[in-house]
């Protein structure tokens, strides 16, 4: 009892030399006591208070040299020495290998061919495959020697690409083994730079097809050159573009991709011939290595990490759920998985994630990875990502999605016939699966990848799971658990003025800690700590808000003090989140939804009371949110204490000391948006048609594992009938002509034309008759002299009904409008006299559609955000909460997308289609048209878009070749790190943009399979 006391007195002695002080941290709900009530009014949830530091102390290291992150986004110029020496070890070491020499031997003529014939293709990067081409030492030797010849020609390679340089060596290589080809080769290398760029690929493809003797040469050679010269031409074009984007060549780093691709090779072939021999790290190159320690510090695995990455259902590909406590590292495992599956293995991966911010955040960590070994990280979250995703040529993607994003990026791919093309599903976070609505989506995602295809494999992890059983069942997968979790996390539970400890062996779950007597006050030197930088953060949010700051962020900012919730508009929230995890702020008050959002660690989490709204807090809950405490790298120790009444107790030792809550399905409690949609999808994409089929894959989901424990009254077979007969009713099902003789479960159904636009614009369907009675009415009558029509008809039904207006503010608005924009209002039946009696409070006898009026209300604030740009001149006009009006902006941008993919569905929508196109880019992005591009690049907001803009970096090629030691020196308040992030992003996305281009001139350029006479003459040759 004592001890646990005096540990903590000794750990605030040592606190006290590098921060504020333990008072700081208790002084929250002061904090909280501070916000508005409007703010607290619109997020009922409780409050969680997140003191912490996440710095080690100075004693140990200085904070700057610190932050494991710091690096994050380097160049790799900076560490080559360590990393290529290892490199070479490594690579050494697999030269030696029996099996190693036997891959290389095994390689047929046919194999170099197809490999440089990939090359050809492709002009940005093209180090994936390069060492199959020499796999036998002489070979290893000879491209050595080539090594030197090219670096005693500079001035030729000066600022070529290194992707290009690389394809030339690796014609050099090919050209010894050749022979005699060679001479011609080196012809070409003394020509000029330019035409060696531009020629090599297209000779070498002729070389080949002359060795290959497979011969599928059909084109005749005067439709080759011409075709040829304008693929020249675009190339030409695009190779300058290539060559801007690119950093000007250096040998080390060529020498490195070299031996990364090499290493990339062996481990495939590791991974194709055993089990048991991994790479240089799992599989992979011994350079993924040294980025994890370059970027993220982690040395070396954690011996769970290590146990559960060589585990034999892991080395056989068996779908896994492993489970740890918080902070335990489970992220890194399946990371290396993924990898493991992209570079190795060579084929897509899918990275669902819970929320946005999470997304972003992720997008933000791994673009480094992607542009340093070679394969796409592409975002698909809120309204990026596309379906189906860019078949990419060589490289593969890594789409990390949120839930949503991820099952119509699997619907897409099932629909293009491509699901086979995506190796691995990672779910984080696997519990979600049984939360409302979100849960359904991520079950239907999951059914439907292991009903479509058996060879991708899915990895799911949490922290909060107990009956996994079920999940194991649904998902055919093995189990992995541990109790391992870095740093110590302590319990602490505050009743009245005392602490106690949480301790399972004590007789009622608890002991006497310490008692409190803090005063609760602000002391005038935490004033001092890091007072510039806090002006700063304060000088930033008036700069990202059109010099307006919330007053109470400007009262407590200087004592290190903040609010986070999502009354705040994304802006100001990744300010304070930055300052928070930067040390310049000390406390965070925030909701709950923090702890499962953005990583923002603690040293101490204090939970206000032991209810999320009006709901006794749940275990799964109380775990995530105390979980964000003693992160590892950043803290020795984490505590929690969550303050309770004494009316709670009883209550609180149960949620202590009882297991985690189990997940339940929830495909069927979310009719609408479960089972229906699930059904109507799986005709639309003919994945199951009949009766018969349906049930089966019913039987298959998490909900048919559980059918036992939730369906009390009905049998599945009841319910999947029901489902069915409901769709026909909606008109989104049809029946195909019954054959008398058929069995009823052989019944086949097709999906109608409304069902299919609903299916692609994943409309909700509670509201997919609605939303076709307002478009065909707007059809009527559509009032064009402003946006206001067409935003309303994309405003989000659901946001509508929970919506309240004040009618005065209502009725300002209407009068404010011009006659046409009045129109509107008249056609959609809402009157200048309903809305005046309504706001000076009379009776209406007229019945008016309710949620027409609130949805035109809503529209209201939209069309106002669309014309000011500016959320607090909107906010104060509406007398709503920024963040509300924030979030209502990105509704509707996704739901003015989801009406678009509708309307393409159905031909008497023609007509939205150009005009919903164009509305939904302004809902997105809702800021002058020239910030678009920048906004673009992941983590990259309005604010920050400005600064951007004005230091002149005007477009996303600008951003992509900028000097993050040059944006730090001229973007105020850009940490070392954020610049590093935000150059990777626009990198990567800039290859993105570029390869897609590439695909498309590709495309242009490819006879199609059935030309005429194609078959023809391959039939003569055989
Ligand atoms: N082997 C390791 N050595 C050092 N640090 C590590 C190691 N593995 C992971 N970490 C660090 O531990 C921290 C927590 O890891 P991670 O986010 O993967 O935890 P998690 O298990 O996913 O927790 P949660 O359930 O809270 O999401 C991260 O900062 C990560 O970089
Ligand atoms: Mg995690």
């Amino acid at each position: 009892m004592d001890e646990g006391g005096s540990r903590i007195r000794r750990r605030v002695a040592v606190r006290k030399r590098n921060r504020p002080t333990l008072e700081s941290i208790f002084a929250a709900s002061t904090a909280a006591e501070l916000q508005p009530g409007d703010e607290e009014e619109e997020e009922e949830e409780e409050e969680m208070t997140a003191g912490s530091r996440r710095k080690k102390t100075a004693e140990v290291q200085p904070v700057e040299n610190n932050d494991s992150e710091e690096d994050m986004f380097g160049y790799s110029d900076s560490f080559t020495d360590n990393s290529f020496l290892a490199q070479v070890d490594d690579l050494e070491r697999y030269m030696q290998r029996p099996e190693h020499r036997k891959h290389a031997s095994d390689l047929s003529p046919q194999d170099f061919c197809s490999e440089s014939n990939k090359h050809n293709k492709l002009s940005i990067t093209t180090i994936d495959n390069f060492t199959e081409l020499k796999t036998d030492e002489h070979t290893n030797n000879q491209s050595r020697h080539e090594d030197v010849c090219i670096e005693s020609e500079p001035d030729l390679l000066y600022d070529m690409p290194s992707s290009q340089v690389l394809y030339f060596e690796n014609l050099q290589n090919y050209s010894n083994d050749l022979g005699d080809q060679s001479t011609k080769e080196r012809d070409w290398n003394s020509s000029s730079h330019k035409t060696m760029n531009e020629e090599l690929p297209q000779n070498s493809v002729e070389q080949h097809q002359q060795i290959n003797d497979s011969s599928s040469k059909v084109r005749t050679s005067s439709e080759e050159n011409r075709r040829k010269s304008l693929k020249e031409h675009l190339k030409s074009a695009m190779t300058g573009n290539a060559k801007a984007q690119t950093p000007i060549f250096s040998k080390t780093k060529q020498l490195k991709e070299t031996l990364l691709s090499e290493e990339i090779n062996i481990a495939k072939k590791t991974i194709e011939s055993s089990s048991d021999d991994l790479g240089p790290f799992y599989s992979l190159p011994s350079k993924v290595r040294d980025l994890y320690v370059q970027f993220k510090g982690i040395e070396k695995l954690y011996e769970w990490q290590h146990t559960c990455l060589t585990l034999n259902s892991v080395q056989e590909r068996k779908n896994l759920i492993y489970s740890l406590p918080t902070s335990g590292g489970k992220t890194l495992v399946a990371e290396i998985l993924m990898l493991q599956e992209l570079l190795c293995r060579r084929r897509d991966v899918l990275m669902i994630l819970p929320y946005v911010a999470i997304v972003q955040e992720k997008i933000s960590g791994l673009s480094s990875f992607g542009i340093e070994l070679g394969f796409f990280v592409e975002e698909y979250a809120g309204s990026k990502g596309k379906f189906p995703p860019i078949k990419r040529r060589e490289k593969k993607s890594l789409y990390i999605a949120t839930i949503e994003k991820g099952h119509s990026l699997v619907n897409s791919l099932i629909e293009t016939g491509r699901i086979g093309s995506l190796g691995l599903v990672v779910v984080d976070e696997l519990h979600m699966i049984g939360e409302g609505s979100r849960g359904a989506i991520l079950e239907m995602t999951l059914a439907k990848v292991l009903y479509t295809s058996k060879t991708t494999q899915i990895i799911g992890m949490s922290a909060t799971l107990n009956n996994v059983e079920d999940l194991q069942e649904f998902l055919q997968a093995e189990y992995y658990t541990s109790q391992f979790r870095p740093v110590e996390l302590k319990e602490y539970l505050k009743i009245n003025d005392a602490i106690y400890e949480v301790d399972s062996k004590a007789e009622n779950g608890m002991t006497f800690s310490r008692l409190l007597n803090y005063k609760i006050a602000f002391p005038r030197e935490y004033l001092k700590h890091r007072e510039e930088e806090k002006h700063e953060v304060i000088k930033n949010l008036k700069d990202v808000s059109n010099g307006n700051l919330c007053p109470v962020l400007k009262r407590t900012i200087p004592f290190g003090v903040a609010y986070h919730h999502s009354g705040l508009t994304n802006d100001e929230r990744k300010l304070l989140e930055e300052a928070y995890s930067t040390g310049v702020l000390c406390l965070f008050t925030c909701t709950s939804t923090l702890a499962a959002g953005v990583n923002l660690p603690a040293r101490r989490v204090i939970l206000r009371a032991p209810y999320v709204a009006k709901e006794f807090l749940k275990r799964n809950q109380y775990k995530q949110m105390i979980g964000r405490a003693g992160r590892a790298g950043i803290d020795s120790i984490g505590e929690s204490i969550l303050i309770l009444q004494e009316k709670d107790k009883q209550q609180v030792l149960e949620l202590i000391s009882r297991p985690l809550e189990n997940c339940y399905s929830h495909l069927v409690q979310e009719f609408t948006k479960g089972i229906q949609t699930l059904f109507l999808s799986l005709i639309g994409l003919k994945i199951a048609t009949n009766l018969d089929d349906i049930y089966r894959f019913m039987s298959g989901t998490f909900f048919g594992v559980q059918q036992k424990i939730l369906l009390k009254e009905k049998s599945l077979w009841e319910i999947t009938v029901e489902s069915l007969r409901y769709l026909t009713e909606k008109g989104l099902l049809q029946k195909d002509t019954v054959d008398k003789c058929k069995e009823e479960f052989q019944y086949s159904f097709h999906i109608t034309k409304l069902g299919r636009a609903s299916f692609k614009g994943t409309i909700d369907l509670a509201y997919c008759d609605i939303l076709y009675r307002d478009l065909k009415k707007g059809l009527e009558g559509l009032v064009l002299e402003s946006l206001l029509h067409l935003i309303y008809l994309t405003t989000p039904y659901d946001m509508a009904s929970q919506c309240n207006p004040d009618w005065m503010i209502y009725f300002r608005q209407f009068s404010q409008l011009s006659p046409a924009e009045q129109n509107v209002a008249a056609l959609l039946g809402v009157s200048e006299n309903f809305i005046g009696k309504k706001a000076s409070g009379q009776a209406i006898k007229k019945k008016v559609d309710k949620d027409t009026v609130n949805r035109l209300y809503l529209s209201f604030v939209l069309y106002a955000l669309l014309k000011e740009t500016n959320i607090w001149s909107v906010s104060e006009k509406f007398n709503m909460p920024r963040g509300y009006i924030q979030s209502l902006l990105t509704g509707a941008a996704t739901f003015s997308s989801c009406v678009l993919h509708f309307c393409e569905e159905l031909e008497e929508f023609w007509v939205y289609k150009a005009l919903l196109g164009e509305l939904t880019k302004k809902l997105t992005y809702c800021v002058k048209a020239e910030l678009i591009p920048l906004m673009e690049v992941t983590g990259v907001l309005e604010g920050r878009a400005k600064q951007l803009y004005s230091a002149g970096y005007k477009s996303l090629i600008h951003l992509a070749n900028a000097d993050p030691e040059v944006l730090i020196r001229t973007i105020d308040h850009l940490s070392r790190r954020q610049a590093k992030q935000i150059v990777s992003s626009a990198k990567m996305l800039l290859r993105e943009k570029a390869e897609a281009l590439q695909e498309e001139v590709e495309e242009l350029l490819r006879l199609p399979s059935d030309f005429p006479g194609i078959a023809a003459s391959s039939t003569e040759k055989a």
